[in-house]
């Protein structure tokens, strides 16, 4: 049924041509995008087929609009706004009320002065990061939503089900800045960016969290400097530098022993750097988390029993586009060193295929092998995730 409702609304979109509206006159500019994203997946461990996967399908589908109007020759004023409506086949029930607003900010651009953007969105570090999530084919390879469907923690911990967050110690998802430690965005928040125009190739931004204990953090900072050069019409390359910091929530090291809640200084950075030779792109990007995030499993009179004391990751990447098909092959390293028990590892390779069918619409294949290691319960795991979806785009 539910199906045959996502058909149908495929049909109805495709039947208008230019479903995707773009008006740009000369004041007014404006861009209605549509996604959406069918996903099958199966998971299974090195033997065999493992645990049923939590979801077999899901579509994520998402609706953007951006409006920008000319108040002056050099300056436009508007908004954007994005909605995420909620899973689509898993979803029991359609209704409105499910409906996300997941972004929605202002915007005012200057040529010659940057733009200032303020409301719910993402930190500019984050929209400046460079990893393989900016060149990846089919359903993002690494970076994708892959762990859904896989039980990374092994035999022993079979009931947890698919995810990486199964132990707020264990995973170091990609993206670590908002999901480790259990350190996750608030929806709502409200965010104020600057971006700077491009100056001899240089282009900086800054974003600044006003409010108190938003990302459990406050006065939250996130910073990025990006560097575009070429060598050649068909060799270029862009780099860039991105972190996001903030100072601990307490200011009592020994009360804070006592409160499992607090978190440690935030201070996560990442290089990447990306080449573009003809129609290859090559990505390589270092992340380093530190310390930063809640301060888990403290244990009166053992003060270090469990505490996280670094969290890195490197991602690498190549890929190839062109008209016909795009290609990539990803992989994602990353540690996180506990005390007393060691570094929990994960690690994972995806190769991830996409093919054009008709108008705005793909079909795709992402095969993922990832591997894991558990030092304190001397444990590895390992296997093979497979995703198969059809990309609608309107
Ligand atoms: C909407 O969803 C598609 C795929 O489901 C994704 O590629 C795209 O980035 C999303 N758009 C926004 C603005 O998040
Ligand atoms: C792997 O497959 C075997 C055989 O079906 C099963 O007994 C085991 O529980 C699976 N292990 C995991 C980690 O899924
Ligand atoms: C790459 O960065 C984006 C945010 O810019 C994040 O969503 C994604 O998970 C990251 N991927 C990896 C492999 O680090
Ligand atoms: C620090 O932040 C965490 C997460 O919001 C909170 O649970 C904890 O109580 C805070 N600690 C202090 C000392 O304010
Ligand atoms: C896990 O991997 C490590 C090295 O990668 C190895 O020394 C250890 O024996 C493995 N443990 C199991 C249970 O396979």
């Amino acid at each position: 049924m539910r199906l045959t409702l996502v058909l149908f609304l495929f049909f109805l979109l495709h039947n208008n041509a230019s479903a995707k509206v773009i008006l740009d006159k000369k004041i007014f500019y404006t861009e209605l995008n549509g996604n959406i994203d069918l996903k099958f997946g199966y998971a299974f461990n090195q033997s065999t087929f493992g645990d049923k996967p939590k979801e077999k399908m899901s579509s994520c589908p998402n609706l953007s609009l951006r409006y920008l109007q000319r108040v002056h020759p050099s300056t436009q004023m508007g908004f954007f706004v994005k909605v995420d409506s909620p899973d689509v086949i898993n979803s029991r029930t359609l209704d409105i009320k499910e409906l996300d607003i997941g972004q929605g900010y202002f915007i005012i651009k200057n040529k010659g002065l940057g733009s200032i953007e303020y409301g719910r969105k993402g930190l500019v570090s984050q929209d400046m990061l460079i990893n393989t999530s900016k060149i990846c084919a089919a359903a993002g390879g690494v970076s994708g939503d892959w762990a859904n469907y896989a039980n990374l923690r092994g035999e022993h911990k079979k009931s947890d089900g698919a995810g990486y967050d199964k132990d707020i110690v264990f995973w170091v998802k990609p993206n670590i800045y908002s999901d480790y430690n259990g350190l996750k965005c608030k929806s709502g928040t409200s965010v104020i960016s600057y971006i700077s125009p491009e100056i001899y190739n240089f282009q900086f931004g800054l974003s600044y969290v006003p409010r108190e204990n938003n990302l459990h953090y406050s006065n939250l900072i996130g910073a990025g400097l990006s560097y575009k050069g070429s060598l050649s019409e068909d060799i270029s390359f862009i780099a860039a530098a991105t972190g996001e910091f903030a100072k601990q929530n307490y200011t009592d090291e020994k009360e804070c022993l006592s409160n499992p809640n607090c978190n440690n200084q935030l201070k996560h950075w990442n290089l990447g750097i990306n080449v573009k030779c003809f129609n290859l792109n090559y990505v390589f990007s270092y992340g380093n988390g530190g310390n930063s995030g809640r301060r888990v499993n403290i244990v009166q009179g053992k003060e270090k029993k469990g505490e996280v004391k670094n969290t890195h990751y490197i991602n690498a990447g190549i890929a190839y586009h062109s008209d016909f098909s795009k290609l990539s092959f990803t992989y994602f390293a990353s540690g996180r060193e506990i005390a007393d028990s060691g570094t929990n590892e994960l690690s994972s390779y995806a190769v991830s295929l996409e093919y054009p069918l008709f108008m705005g619409t793909s079909y795709y294949f992402d095969a993922i092998k990832f591997y894991t290691k558990e030092p304190k319960v001397h444990n590895n795991n390992s296997g093979y995730v497979f995703l198969a979806g059809l990309k609608l785009n309107f």
